[in-house]
């Protein structure tokens, strides 16, 4: 047996640590099917950070992140810290992991399960075959730009964000947008809004400044407004898409309604590759922390299971492996099992817990690949 890969578990608040115990259940049958091992240790973070230690993201969380291999998030927020000072709300623990692992590429695949297809708010014909990889950029933009904050008072009470990016942060990100084609179907559509602001001129000039190394992609551009209307209008157009944090935040929600469920949505968060040749890597799901379902053994566990496979296949070169989860999943949708936001005519609906275990169980089932 290889040694042991060392996960940093960080279940966060609300429905966090429910979904997270369904991905460290698959993780469990991974271990049993393929000879592999992994060591978890948990750490809180978010509310639970905040009752913990004060602060949203603890020093030794961070610690743990950093020493790890990957981390795998469950999600942060509760309504109970919604008048807390912006500064140290839940979600700042989720901002400021990212800045710290420099986590500046958030991957996040929008695919249609072939049994889901009827389910989503869209027609079948338009979400069936959907494959879309969403490129956010994630450690910058105006979730991160100086000067930020409020002044004066009364009516003349301002407040105001900065959005900002430098040419490397422009050019490091659409590089994992250019790659991300190359290993795909070699169509990028880079998302900004160059008719109107200073910082998208600059993102659009860079972005055409690469594509001369990357021959091969058929590269366009498209301003953000029509980028929403297409995905929801012809989404199949889509293979590859680019874009900066807050509008890769915006468009990856509305995307995730063409998989079915924002239940559906798993990401990657990657880093630089660090001095011992490994990547600071973070594995969440592309929702929130829903505290109106905590603890009811109800929501969908599935965009964790596949941010968990994403970690197996980005962090640790498990693509035989985790292709294996994806097949597992597909077959208890098949076979009509579903949490209640993908219910269907016909289907039945199964808690948390269930659809966990079901899919942890059919993982086992499967035949093994000829390599994991
Ligand atoms: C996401 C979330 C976060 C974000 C929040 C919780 C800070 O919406 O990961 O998409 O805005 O990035
Ligand atoms: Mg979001």
């Amino acid at each position: 047996m290889s040694p042991a890969h060392q996960i940093a578990v960080l279940p966060g608040d609300g429905i966090g640590p429910e979904i997270i115990a369904q991905a460290v259940k698959v993780l469990h049958a991974f271990e049993q099917k393929f000879g592999v091992a992994f060591t978890l240790e948990y750490a809180p973070i978010g509310g639970a950070g905040i009752e913990a230690a004060e602060v949203p993201l603890p020093e030794s969380t961070l610690r743990l992140a950093k020493s790890a291999d990957a981390v795998l998030m469950g999600s942060v927020g509760d309504y109970k810290y919604d008048n807390l000072d912006p500064k140290i709300r839940p979600e700042q623990g989720l901002l400021q992991i990212r800045k710290a692992l420099g986590l500046y590429a958030n991957l996040r695949p929008v695919k249609c399960y072939a049994s889901l297809s009827h389910v989503s708010t869209l027609k079948p014909e338009i979400v069936t075959g959907i494959d879309v990889m969403v490129v956010r950029e994630l450690t910058g933009g105006i979730y991160f730009g100086q000067p930020r904050g409020r002044e004066g008072s009364g009516k003349e009470e301002k407040a105001y964000d900065t959005l900002v990016y430098s040419r490397s942060e422009i050019e490091r990100i659409a590089k994992v947008g250019f790659e991300m084609a190359m290993s795909r179907q070699k169509k990028l559509v880079s998302v900004d809004k160059a008719n109107v602001l200073a910082s998208s001129q600059l993102w659009r000039e860079v972005v055409n400044g690469l594509a001369c190394q990357y021959p091969e992609v058929e590269l366009s551009h498209m301003y953000v407004d029509n980028a929403a209307m297409q995905l929801i209008l012809n989404p199949r157009q889509f293979d590859v898409m680019v874009t900066e944090n807050m509008f890769g935040d915006i468009l990856s929600d509305e995307a995730s309604m063409l998989t079915g469920s924002l239940g559906m949505l798993p990401s990657a968060s990657l880093g630089e590759v660090r001095p011992d040749g490994k990547r600071n890597a973070l594995y969440e799901p592309s929702h929130g922390s829903a505290p109106q379902f905590a603890g009811q053994n109800k929501v969908n566990p599935i965009a964790t299971i596949l941010s968990l496979a994403m970690m197996l296949e980005y962090s640790f070169g498990y693509a035989e492996g985790a292709a294996q989860i994806d097949t597992a999943i597909a077959q208890v949708l098949e076979a009509g099992y579903r949490t209640f936001d993908i219910m269907g005519e016909g289907a039945t609906q199964i808690g948390t817990d269930e659809l966990g275990s079901r899919i942890a169980d059919a993982l086992l089932a499967l035949p093994e690949p000829v390599s994991v």
